[in-house]
């Protein structure tokens, strides 16, 4: 393969080199601001000329046969396309948001759903997905939670490296796996105020502990592609940004695939203040190592004057040509350019019911139980007089979730649908409207927050009803991109609508769909029942009913803490601790005077429809590798999954370590009465952490353990990491 790629780059001109590193996107679909410079013809016209090496947002396989067919028989040299989309959760069999993925704690599952995807997405064209997003994030407010895996980094490294599994597969060049981009480097998930674009500042401890963790783990699993982001990152934006770029990625890590801007990032460095105009932000750009260009024509306009100026060198623009190459080679694409243009493919899989197996499979395993007392749920299956109630329950599309592209409207199945199939007795009253209008990928949502004239109605069912079950939180849209809030209850009129209810009818099960973490106080403290079911995708209706109705136990656990009040965010379980964590201080430690400090849900928390007893807590320190065990035993009626978390605290470093750090998990099925010892294996390379120069150290000393049912409860030990094991280690 280097050896055809260097025979191609001898015989490229300077301007077909520059227009293999020119993204355009597909001239209809937006995922961004609709650019300026976009003429259609214009573009047409590059393609033809070679200048043009990928292409976004054209799916289909006949749409993409087309535009590949431009770029190789109408060019010079006829080097194909790259087609490229974001393909989160699915393509169209929609699996789950990441984010609720995440909760499901198991990473074959998460590999399947990108399979899944991946499968759908190359057999309408595309072979190249923007996705996984392997953002760490701490602030619900940012909207793109609902495509990252949370907040914690050794779960976000393991889903991340699950799912570039899934997309890339064994082989890239088969005709059902793609290319997968882990995004977006770096930093981004930490947006201050959660607003999403703005500004990141963080400390350097926090940038190689807790961002570049997942980055790393997708590299390390072959992910071919990266993309930096639009975020400034202590003042320099991370597409221009030579220290993570070249410094990091390239020469530290080894990364041989390559980096793609993300949307007009380039252009927007100008905007920042960073680059002085384009053809600067241009030059910047790719002297920090940034490859391809997504939608700025920054490069193709710009960059061959920049090489003949001696502003760029053509080495740089050679390396950045040869890393896009590779990946086209890998994928197959100089064997067959069609390869993923296949009608019959297209026919078959899309909306393959293995496609709707694995979707439902999930589906189901990415509920979270979040309370559930007096063992309300789950539900009778003769269970009389079921008052369903809220806007939520017969959407269709909301439950899609956001960030689905390919997807087509209206293709969930609803809860009130899934519920049908396990009775007829059921009644319904929407209550309110969420969302005024149609809410769409591309525009604001209108949230109504005054229309209550559906409430009277709603009351009314609701003291008909023995049971209600209120199906409230965000449409699918309010999450994603751009979609970034303040207030993180329930919106519009929807907490009144449940509070009113309330007054009548106690016995309430809260459905729970929503993209992020939401304040759940008041109903914590009220409702009976709550169940968090995200925006589960395709099979969404029957996944919640099969849960309701106890033909699947929830084993769910929350990927990122749930505050008490937006006014603790960010709030994230693996915090520094403070020199005054406790009230020995009188008025002085650290604390609110209007709330706990306390989460209302921690990280790693979810419930059972059984109940799990932890005990026995040991530690074998004598050999090569620690060894920590316990016994889990199934204390209920019910079979159950578990998942049994490890966390470490390293007491005394010379960084502060945080007061937990995950480094372990077990998921297990127990029946009721069993009981199973649960070993965690740790080398003890695994209790170090990154020093301020970013090398990786692990310091002798004496280490807390706990092993747990979530965050917040668990078992303690402790250990001694002796300085011998240390030397000896390093010298192996
Ligand atoms: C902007 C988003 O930040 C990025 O994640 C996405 O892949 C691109 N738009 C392309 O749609």
């Amino acid at each position: 393969m280097e050896e055809k790629i260097k025979e191609l780059l001898g015989k490229m001109t300077l301007e077909e080199k520059v227009g293999q590193m020119n993204q355009y996107n597909g001239f209809w679909d937006v995922t961004g601001p609709p650019p300026k410079v976009g003429n259609p013809k214009v573009k047409y016209e590059h393609l033809q000329k070679g200048w043009v090496g990928s292409v976004l947002n054209v799916a289909g396989h006949e749409n993409v046969r087309e535009f590949q067919k431009m770029a190789v028989e109408g060019s010079r040299l006829g080097i194909p396309l790259l087609f490229g989309m974001d393909v989160i959760h699915g393509h169209k069999t929609l699996t789950p948001i990441p984010l609720a993925e995440a909760a499901s704690w198991d990473l074959q599952a998460i590999e399947k759903s990108a399979r899944v995807a991946a499968i759908e997405a190359s057999a309408r064209g595309i072979n190249w997905t923007f996705a996984p997003m392997v953002d760490i994030s701490r602030d619900a407010r940012w909207g793109r939670v609902m495509e990252g895996a949370g907040e914690d980094p050794y779960l976000g490294a393991l889903v991340g490296a699950a799912r570039v599994r899934g997309f890339q597969g064994k082989d890239l060049a088969a005709e059902d796996t793609i290319a997968a981009c882990a995004k977006h480097f770096a930093g981004y998930g930490f947006a201050e105020a959660g607003r999403d674009y703005n500004t990141v500042d963080i400390g350097t401890s926090t940038l190689y502990n807790i961002v570049f963790p997942p980055f790393k783990s997708a590299i390390d699993r072959g992910v071919k592609t990266v993309m930096n982001a639009f975020n400034l990152l202590d003042g320099v934006p991370a597409t221009g940004n030579e220290f993570l770029q070249r410094d990091i990625l390239k020469d530290k890590w080894g990364f041989q695939g390559f980096i793609v801007s993300d949307w007009a990032s380039l252009a927007e460095m100008t905007v920042h203040g960073f680059a002085r105009d384009l053809k600067n932000a241009a030059q910047l750009a790719v002297n920090a190592g940034s490859d391809m260009d997504m939608e700025s024509s920054a490069y193709i306009t710009y960059l061959c004057e920049l090489v003949r100026e001696g502003k760029v060198t053509e080495n740089t623009i050679d390396d950045a040509v040869r890393r896009i190459l590779r990946v086209k080679y890998e994928l197959g694409l100089f064997d067959d350019p069609y390869r993923y243009c296949n009608a019959g493919r297209e026919e078959k899989l899309i909306y393959h019911p293995d496609h709707k197996k694995a979707a439902l499979d999930i589906a189901k395993k990415s509920i979270v139980l979040l309370k559930n007392k007096n063992h309300l749920l789950p539900l009778d299956k003769n269970q009389p007089k079921i008052g369903v109630i809220g806007p939520l329950a017969g959407d269709k599309n909301s439950p899609l979730g956001s960030w689905r592209l390919g997807s087509d409207d209206n293709t969930a199945v609803s809860l009130l649908e899934g519920l049908k199939e396990y009775t007829h007795e059921i009644r319904y009253a929407k209550g309110a409207d969420l969302v005024v209008g149609k809410a769409s990928f591309i525009e604001e949502v209108e949230v109504n927050t005054t229309g209550k004239s559906g409430f009277k109605e709603a009351i009314e069912l609701a003291k008909a009803s023995e049971v209600v079950i209120m199906v409230l939180g965000e449409h699918g849209f309010q999450s994603g991109e751009g979609r970034s809030r303040t207030r993180l209850g329930l919106p519009g009129v929807q907490q009144a609508l449940l509070e009113e209810v309330y007054q009548v009818n106690q016995n309430i099960i809260l459905v729970l769909m929503n993209g992020r973490p939401l304040t759940l106080t008041w109903a914590d403290e009220h409702i009976p029942a709550i169940l968090e079911t995200w925006h589960l995708g395709t099979q969404s209706g029957h996944a919640i009913a099969q849960v309701l109705f106890g033909d699947h136990t929830p084993g769910g656990k929350l990927p990122m803490t749930f505050p008490r009040d937006v006014g603790q965010v960010p709030i994230y379980y693996n915090h520094y601790n403070t020199g005054r964590p406790t009230p020995e201080q009188e008025v002085f430690w650290s604390h609110y005077i209007d709330e706990s400090n306390q989460p209302l849900y921690p990280f790693g928390y979810g419930l059972s429809y059984t109940t799990f007893a932890y005990s026995d807590l040991t530690i074998d320190d004598t050999e090569d590798t620690l060894v920590v065990s316990i016994w889990v035993t199934n204390t209920g009626e019910r079979a159950g999954e578990e998942v049994a978390q490890l966390y470490i605290r390293d007491r005394v470093a010379s960084i502060a370590r945080p007061v937990k750090e995950l480094k372990g998990f077990h998921k297990f099925m127990l029946m009721p009465g069993e009981s199973k010892k649960v070993e965690f294996s740790l080398e003890r390379d695994e209790l170090g952490f990154y020093n301020l120069q970013g090398d990786y150290i692990v310091e002798p000393g004496l280490f807390d353990v706990w092993i747990g049912t979530n965050s917040q409860e668990g078992l303690q030990g402790s250990f001694e990491l002796k300085e011998e094991r240390v030397k000896e280690m390093w010298s192996k």
